[in-house]
């Protein structure tokens, strides 16, 4: 088949081939979500109109997206962008790719009194930061992370979004008083890190993710470091969340949409 006479359907149908062959998970809406975007229509547009003709230069970015993802980059750093929320963010391999579950730690400081000061510790690409921002403009918002090259990409975000957060660098809490502190922070097992999926060991960056021996060690810190009676609102995987608890007074667990327990909401004893 000449490039020019390709269409949607041709692409897709060899893109479903080439990714299910790689292992990837979800084959069938990584291809569509990679070829609708490089043709720029929406991917509903891209399934019912299949006939879409593929002209040359679509079909050049289509065949180096799908070689990226058969070496199993994320569908989100192939695109450099991911969303989160309302909002869109930038996202390359400086920085984790936001996850679904997160989003339970941004409706917990949602709940918080007008004009009220939350930080955000380890923001990434600052997802959780800005989406606060995006939905209550009236909180003070303030966020900072370890890695300078994460505070780059967060403050490219703030940038692009028009959103007033001027992340800065620091390890662990950021001197300041804050009603309430969220934070997601690395919270993987080290043991667990070899048996992670190729999508997150090859490409995201494993300071991000990993944590010691029982995935606590950041977690712990971050409490020990903070001064008595801070509101700490902590990401963590379900099987940590009996020992978050514990590390924090009245500490309470929330679930998420899987019905996992997720987040813990506890005050430094
Ligand atoms: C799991 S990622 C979360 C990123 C972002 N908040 C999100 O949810 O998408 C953890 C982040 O915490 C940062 N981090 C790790 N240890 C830290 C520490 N001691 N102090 C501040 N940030 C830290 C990492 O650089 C990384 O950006």
């Amino acid at each position: 088949m000449s490039a020019a006479s390709m269409t949607a359907r041709d692409a897709v149908g060899a893109a479903v081939d080439a990714l299910a062959a790689a292992g990837c998970d979800t084959p069938r809406l990584d291809a569509e979500v990679l070829i609708a975007d490089a043709l720029e229509v929406d991917r509903g547009a891209l399934i019912a109109d299949p006939g879409l003709p593929v002209p040359p230069g679509a079909a050049r970015t289509i065949g180096e997206r799908i070689r990226r993802r058969v070496a199993r980059e994320p569908v989100a750093y192939v695109l450099g962008r991911r969303g989160f929320r309302r909002i869109e963010l930038a996202v390359d391999r400086r920085v984790l790719i936001p996850r679904p579950e997160t989003e339970l730690l941004v409706e917990v400081a949602l709940e918080l009194p007008r004009g009220a000061s939350v930080h955000e510790v380890g923001t990434g690409s600052g997802a959780v930061a800005l989406a606060l921002l995006d939905e209550r403009p009236d909180l003070r918002v303030t966020a900072s992370d370890l890695s300078p090259d994460a505070v780059a990409v967060a403050r490219v975000n703030a940038v692009r979004l028009g959103l007033p957060l001027e992340p800065s660098v620091a390890d662990g809490l950021a001197s300041g008083e804050y009603d309430l502190v969220v934070a997601n922070l690395p919270y993987v097992r080290d043991d667990e890190w070899p048996g992670l999926a190729p999508e997150i060991r090859r490409y995201e960056p494993r300071e991000a993710l990993t944590s010691g021996p029982d995935g606590l060690d950041a977690i712990r810190a971050l409490v020990g470091r903070a001064r008595r009676g801070s509101r700490l609102a902590l990401e963590h995987a379900p099987a940590q969340a009996a020992a978050v608890r514990e590390l924090l007074a009245g500490g309470e667990t929330r679930r998420d949409l899987a019905g996992r327990e997720r987040v813990t909401v506890g005050v430094v004893a």
